[in-house]
C-alpha cells in the first residue's frame, strides 16, 4: 500500500474522534489535508475550529469553515495533527512543514491530542528525521553553532519563512534518546522559538495506518 493511501486511512479514522459540540484544533501537512477534505461530512458536530497554520486556515476557509483565533476559542477539546516521527512513548518529531510552533501551542491548549500517521513514521529512537527548529533570524548562526556542539548538523531551510516571520534550521544526525530532557534543554538556547520535539506534551492517542488497517494506540 502506498504512503498516500495509508495517510488517507489514518485521516478517516480520526473523523470518529469528532464528537458533537467539539472545539477542534487542526494541524498541518498532507495527512491533515486529507482529514480537512472530509471535515464537511461532520460539519454539524463542530462548534469551532482553530488552525495551526495559514495553509490549514486557507484550506478550511475554502470549505466554508469559519476559523476561530485561539485567543477567542480559549481551550481546545481535540487537536488532530500528523507527525514526522513517533515513538512508543508518543513523543514526536514535528515541523517538516514548518508549522511547529503554532502546532505546539495548539497541542498545549488541547485536552486531547490525536496524532495521525502511517507506519513509516514509527521509530525506536527519534532523530533520523532532521529536527526542525524555529529561530528568530538574527540568532540563526549562534543557534546553529550550539547544535554543532551537540554533534548535530544544522542546515538552514532555504527560501522558507514561518507563519511567524522566522526561519527554520533542520538539524541532522541527532540521536534524540531522551526527548523530554532534550526538548527542555534545546528550548533554553536563546533565539530558538521552539524545537520540533513534542515530548513535554506528547500525543494522547496515535492512529497509525498499516497495510492491515489502522492501529489505535492510547498513551498509558
Ligand atoms: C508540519 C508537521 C506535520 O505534521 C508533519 O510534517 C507530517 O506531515 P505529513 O502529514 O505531510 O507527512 O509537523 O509542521
Amino acid at each position: 500500500m502506498h504512503h498516500g493511501d495509508k495517510k488517507r486511512l489514518a485521516a478517516q479514522a480520526a473523523l470518529q474522534c469528532i464528537k458533537p459540540g467539539v472545539v477542534l484544533g487542526v494541524g498541518t501537512g498532507s495527512t491533515v489535508n486529507l482529514l480537512i477534505d472530509e471535515l464537511p461530512t461532520v460539519r454539524d458536530q463542530i462548534q469551532a475550529v482553530v488552525a495551526s497554520s495559514k495553509a490549514t486556515e486557507e484550506r478550511l476557509r475554502k470549505l466554508n469553515f469559519e476559523v476561530t483565533p485561539l485567543n477567542q476559542a480559549g481551550s481546545i477539546d481535540l487537536y488532530i495533527d500528523g507527525a514526522d516521527e513517533a515513538n512508543k512513548h508518543f513523543h514526536l518529531i514535528k515541523g517538516g512543514g514548518g508549522a511547529l510552533t503554532r502546532e505546539k501551542v495548539l497541542a498545549g491548549a488541547a485536552r486531547e491530542f490525536v496524532c495521525i500517521i502511517d507506519d513509516s513514521k514509527w521509530v525506536g529512537v527519534l532523530g533520523a528525521f532532521p529536527l526542525p527548529v524555529e529561530v528568530i533570524p538574527m540568532a540563526r548562526s549562534f543557534v546553529s553553532r550550539q547544535f554543532v556542539k551537540n554533534r548535530g548538523q544544522p542546515v538552514l531551510r532555504q527560501d522558507f519563512v514561518t507563519d511567524n516571520g522566522n526561519e527554520v534550521i533542520d538539524v541532522y544526525n541527532l540521536q534524540i534518546t531522551n526527548p523530554v530532557e532534550m526538548e527542555n534543554r534545546f528550548n533554553q538556547i536563546p533565539g530558538i522559538v521552539t524545537v520540533g520535539i513534542f515530548a513535554q506534551r506528547p500525543a494522547d492517542r496515535i492512529l497509525m495506518a498499516t497495510k492491515n488497517g489502522v492501529q489505535e494506540m492510547t498513551r498509558k
